[in-house]
């Protein structure tokens, strides 16, 4: 008998099994199959696409580790499927099809120190690459985390970066707010200024850099200035998706799709896609 092909575009079913509000905009979401498992494998970087009839389907990166037994979305109500997302409950169907996008090369980074920088919501994907990290740490160097927000209250996972990861074997934790309250004691100012001070040294380290764009473009910048080389500078790029799987052109730079081609790019390859790089 013939085997007809699964339609790459049809999603599987899966179950909230828990919420945290993060912030006032953002809430992470752990979800499983009906079955209690992770609904698929990924790697590190990975996205998939949730769904929710009639609102429609919206891309997210898979925040938890690829080593964990669910997987955790950190979502920030921005529009029409994230608002819906919000209103959602424990128990709970949601629509995923994954995994999309090329993930980070963890396999490549293994024996070097790891510099990872990311700002607001820009910390979803490095999250999943640091627990992975973390778990298996003896393969990794030194491990820096360079986070920013606008405010103390903007942090996702706030006790996980300031409890748990400050704890493992050669983890260092650097907190910076755009806007600092009378009770904060880590940097204050944005984060290119940031790493200006802290002064990492490129030698035998790869930075991994996600955020918003704006923000990308200074570290990226600032990164070089302290002697990075671009090919070691691993970033993400956020471009509206509609497929996911390079099919509807709704994600294209130049010759590439994010969504299959990306959406992880060295700042070398950037440069060689768009002029501000
Ligand atoms: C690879 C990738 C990974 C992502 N990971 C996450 C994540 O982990 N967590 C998260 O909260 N969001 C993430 N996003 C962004 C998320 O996909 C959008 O916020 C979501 O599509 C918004 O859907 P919506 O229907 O709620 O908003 P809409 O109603 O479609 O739009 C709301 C507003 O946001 C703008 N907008 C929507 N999507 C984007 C976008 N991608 N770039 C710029 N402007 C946009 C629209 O123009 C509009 O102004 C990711 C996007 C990409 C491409
Ligand atoms: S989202 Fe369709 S080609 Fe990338």
């Amino acid at each position: 008998m013939t085997e007809i092909a699964k339609d790459p575009l049809l999603p599987g079913k899966a179950i909230i099994t828990a919420i945290r509000q993060d912030t006032e905009d953002i809430k992470t979401y752990q979800v499983r199959d009906v079955n209690g498992g992770k609904p698929f494998d990924f790697e590190p970087g990975q996205c998939a696409m949730l769904s929710l009839p009639p609102a429609g389907e919206a891309i997210f990166s898979i925040t938890s580790s690829p080593l964990a037994e669910m997987m955790e979305f950190s979502i920030k109500n921005v529009g029409r499927v994230t608002s819906e997302i919000h209103n959602l409950k424990v128990g709970d169907q949601i629509g995923i099809r994954g995994p999309y996008g090329t993930p980070f090369p963890v396999a490549d980074f293994q024996k070097d120190d790891l510099l990872f920088i990311g700002g607001g919501i820009g910390l979803a994907p490095l999250r999943s690459v640091i627990n992975y990290v973390l778990k298996k740490r003896d393969n990794y160097g030194k491990v820096d985390i360079v986070c920013g927000c606008r405010t103390c209250n903007d942090f996702v996972h706030y006790e996980e970066i300031t409890e748990e990861w400050p704890q493992k074997p050669e983890t260092d934790v650097h907190l910076t707010v755009d806007k600092a309250t009378d009770d904060w004691t880590g940097f204050e100012g944005y984060i290119p200024d940031y790493l200006e001070e802290l002064n990492f040294s490129p030698a035998e380290k790869k930075a991994i850099v996600c955020g918003p764009p704006i923000m990308i473009k200074f570290v990226v910048q600032q990164l070089k200035e302290s002697g990075f080389d671009p090919a070691d500078i691993y970033t993400t790029l956020e471009l509206k998706m509609k497929c996911g799987i390079g099919k509807c052109g709704r994600c294209n730079i130049g010759s590439k799709y994010v969504c299959k081609d990306g959406p992880v790019f060295t700042a070398k390859e950037l440069a060689g896609l768009i002029e501000t790089f």
